[in-house]
């Protein structure tokens, strides 16, 4: 025979193939995923392929020889040049000499799954928004006047079949130097199959994208490899919108105060994100304009801000967003210094308090996929929760308040080294040990006055909080209805009276630290909000129990869910299903960074979500009453019993 069968895995595609054709070509005729950037030529070695003996058997093949030719010139320069592994063949430049087997390594894939995280819930598949393609451009010729961009563009259609694109401006100011550097031949970057938005002379082999959490206290950006999905840096600093104010509802009312002072704090927070880029290209050792595409999250404030939209809106009642819809620009609009012809996506806003980081959380958890009746919640200033499962979605803002996080509590702090964050109390003498951030030991252990000797013992962090107000409750010196018991004075002089209240010395010492009864005040109604917004939104979901929560945002990933539940923040649920969701909110960012296909399905389920305002809901206030006892005036914990 002339022709030869050849079968790919894992697709298990298959054909029959002309002797000599080469192994890309007849893959991208049966539709089967290889990766390339030259489109064949056997320089940019994406294309690998092995060829499989074990499943000869299997796919009907008996042949076992080797049906593939032999590594041509280019592939041995290749091969020395980059390393390629035992084994493995550049696809282009391989030819069919009779059946075989081909297997395509996970690498070698476009549409790869990139390795996630453990606390992760989805799979990312990897589908850039921006692909690279390298081509030989025609040389200009008098008798065939066409411009350089026009040659582009016939190049690209000629050689990856991409038909009218459009050219950014940036890559036009750029092109006429850059094909002549490179001698015709060039790497041109298209957004979404759709424009041309940069290009290289010869080769470019990698570019990358940032994801962005704007956070209003932190801002957290992840580069990635566009190509593999790879986080090739992590980095984070404080929000400098901070000058404005410490809080979201202070920086509005800057704003409200002084005209024009949206215009300053949107300069800080892009100001902020070129800090981040600058410092993540240096730590992954590239260029800044080797960034390509961003992506960003943040709650509705931050959005807006970060678009340049005043927010003032947002500050009060009927907290009317200005616009709900994702937005795709070009980052530069949003001033940010990458490459001139980089792409920015903004997630969309779900409702006035529930914002593009929730949609980020519901990208990175997809509570839609399932039937397990999840709640998401991620505590902040705000604390923004969807609960839902595959019939249908809700969302609320609940208004915690900064209690959480350490403030209002007069011993709090924020999470930083010398802050308990651990509290265990001895139900019998009421004698309280602690651990404290930037220490192993706990305080009762010999060593820990030595080894805390620098950082000290300086205030609570916010999960600190919550264990020494859930072990003071479950050793009785904090009654149900949050009131600091005077009777325990009797069991522990750490219980003493303090004014007309109570309060309990966690720590005597230089550096006394005190549990008043206006924390646990702050506390109870911090938890109150919290758990009434998920009674509410289980309410109208006619449901009396959740099966499953995730807790998303760093406070999540503090705190112990046991005592979480023990003080009454969230409902009743099974304690192995109540887990940290990590910095889901960022991972959305990063699935719509690497995965383009996710930025229509967040928009299309956002507008799914069923919006409920706390503010105006009659319920909301006889839930939050309910909720302000430990853990709850009426709903029963049965899963605390056990
Ligand atoms: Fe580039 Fe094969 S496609 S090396």
């Amino acid at each position: 025979a002339d022709d030869a069968l050849i079968v790919f895995t894992p697709s298990g595609r298959r054909g029959r193939f002309p002797l000599g054709t080469p192994v890309l070509q007849a893959a991208r005729s049966l539709g089967v995923d290889i990766d390339s950037v030259c489109g064949g030529r056997g320089i940019c070695g994406r294309c690998q392929v092995t060829q499989a003996e074990g499943e000869f058997a299997k796919h009907g093949i008996v042949s076992a020889a080797d049906h593939l030719s032999a590594f041509g010139v280019v592939e041995e320069k290749y091969q020395r040049l980059r390393g390629l592994q035992d084994g493995r063949r550049l696809s282009c430049s391989t030819q069919i000499l009779g059946d075989v087997v081909i297997d395509v390594p996970e690498t070698s894939q476009v549409h790869r799954q990139v390795v996630r995280k453990a606390v992760e819930a989805v799979d990312i598949e990897l589908d850039a928004a921006v692909r690279l393609h390298y081509v030989e451009v025609a040389e200009p010729d008098m008798h065939l006047p066409a411009s350089d961009q026009r040659r582009l563009l016939d190049a690209l259609e000629r050689e990856w079949g991409l038909k009218d694109l459009a050219c950014d401006l940036s890559l036009t100011q750029s092109l006429q130097p850059v094909l002549r550097k490179g001698g015709w031949a060039v790497t041109a970057a298209v957004y979404d199959e759709r424009e041309v938005v940069a290009v290289w002379p010869g080769l470019k082999e990698t570019v990358y994208g940032m994801a962005v959490d704007v956070g209003s206290t932190t801002v957290a950006a992840h580069l990635c490899d566009l190509s593999t999905g790879e986080v090739v840096a992590s980095v984070g600093r404080m929000n400098p919108q901070i000058r404005f104010g410490e809080d979201l509802m202070s920086r509005v009312s800057y704003i409200m105060m002084n005209p024009g002072g949206e215009i300053d704090q949107t300069a800080a927070v892009r100001e902020a994100l070129n800090e981040l880029a600058a410092q993540a290209a240096a730590e992954a050792g590239i260029e800044v304009t080797d960034i390509l595409d961003v992506t960003l999250v943040g709650n509705p404030v931050m959005h807006h801000l970060l678009l340049g939209i005043n927010p003032v809106e947002l500050g009060g009642a009927p907290f009317a967003l200005a616009t709900d819809q994702a937005t795709a620009l070009r980052a530069s609009e949003l001033e940010l210094k990458l490459n001139p012809g980089a792409r920015a996506y903004v997630l969309p806003c779900i409702a006035g308090h529930v914002g593009a980081d929730t949609a980020g959380v519901i990208l990175a958890e997809r509570p839609d996929q399932g039937e397990t009746l999840t709640a998401l919640v991620d505590v902040g200033t705000n604390a923004e929760i969807v609960l839902g499962n595959r019939e249908r979605l809700l969302a609320c803002s609940s208004p915690t308040g900064p209690a959480f996080e350490g403030a209002q509590i007069c011993c709090g702090q924020r999470a930083a080294p010398g802050a308990i964050e651990r509290v265990r109390i001895d139900p019998t003498t009421l004698e309280p040990r602690f651990r404290v951030i930037g220490c192993d030991l706990w305080s009762d252990q010999p060593g820990f006055a030595e080894a805390t000797a620098q950082i000290g013992v300086t205030g609570i962090c916010g999960s600190g909080i919550i264990e020494v107000l859930a072990e003071l409750f479950l050793a009785r010196v904090i009654k149900a209805d949050g009131t600091i018991d005077g009777a325990m004075a009797a069991v522990s002089p750490r219980v003493r009276p303090e004014g007309v209240t109570f309060a309990y010395d966690l720590r005597l010492g230089a550096q006394q630290i005190t549990i008043y009864q206006t924390d646990v005040r702050a506390i109870q109604l911090a938890k109150a909000a919290l758990q009434a917004g998920i009674r509410l939104l289980m309410e109208r979901m006619g449901v009396d129990a959740v099966q499953r929560i995730r807790l998303a945002g760093a406070f999540g990933s503090h705190i112990d869910v046991k005592y979480a539940t023990v003080l009454g923040m969230l409902p009743d649920c099974e304690l192995s299903n109540v887990s940290s969701a990590g910095n889901a909110a960022g991972t959305g960012a990063r699935i719509a960074l690497l995965d383009k296909r996710k930025r229509g399905e967040i928009e299309a389920l956002v507008r799914r979500v069923e919006k409920i305002e706390t503010a105006i809901e009659p319920n909301f206030q006889a839930q939050f009453v309910e909720a302000m006892a430990i853990p709850h005036r009426s709903a029963p914990y049965p899963h605390l019993a056990q």
